[in-house]
């Protein structure tokens, strides 16, 4: 079967982007029905490289049963030969990997967060949690779980339209 390749993307890579990657590889292997993914996830800004997740959002996470192990890195222009789908969280997200697509072909390759969204229609962006307190880390959790369902049943229909 082929892989599907998904990158989310947000500002520091140790808030949203690796917790959007935690959430969808487990949606995936929970609803086992034949989407199979590759899964990873990039920062615009790479001042966190290497780090592990700050830790709010792993505690946050963990209590929702997800673990994150990813290090930050930054994303780079290679990322669009690497993956079919890049996801970002934001808009200054979605302008700074738009800046780096190599072609028209390749941007529409990026996608927003909030496009997948069912249970949240109105939101337009996944907000940075990074200096908020408890709540914003379980509402990113929240649109997360949301939109990566709502990416599943894309690639289920793509699949099926095949
Ligand atoms: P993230 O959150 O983009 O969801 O990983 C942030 C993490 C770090 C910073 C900003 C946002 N920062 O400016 O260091």
């Amino acid at each position: 079967m082929m892989k599907t390749r998904v990158l989310f993307v947000c500002l520091g890579n140790i808030c949203r982007s690796p917790a959007a990657e935690a959430v969808l590889r487990s949606l995936a292997e929970k609803s086992g029905v034949g989407v199979s993914l590759q899964v990873d996830s990039a920062g615009t800004y790479g001042g966190h490289a290497g780090d592990l997740p700050d830790a709010r959002m792993r505690i946050a996470a963990q209590r929702r049963g997800y673990s994150l192990t990813h290090h930050a890195r930054r994303i780079v222009e290679e990322d669009f030969d690497r993956f079919d789908m890049i996801v970002v969280m934001d808009e200054m997200n979605y302008e700074a990997v738009h800046r780096l697509a190599p072609s028209r072909v390749a941007a529409e390759k990026i996608f927003r967060m909030t496009e997948f969204c069912r249970r949240y229609p109105d939101r337009a962006y996944v907000p940075d949690p990074y200096y908020e307190g408890h709540e914003g880390f379980e509402l990113v959790l929240d649109l997360l779980e949301d939109g990566c369902a709502g990416i599943l049943e894309y690639l289920k229909k793509e699949r099926s339209d095949d």
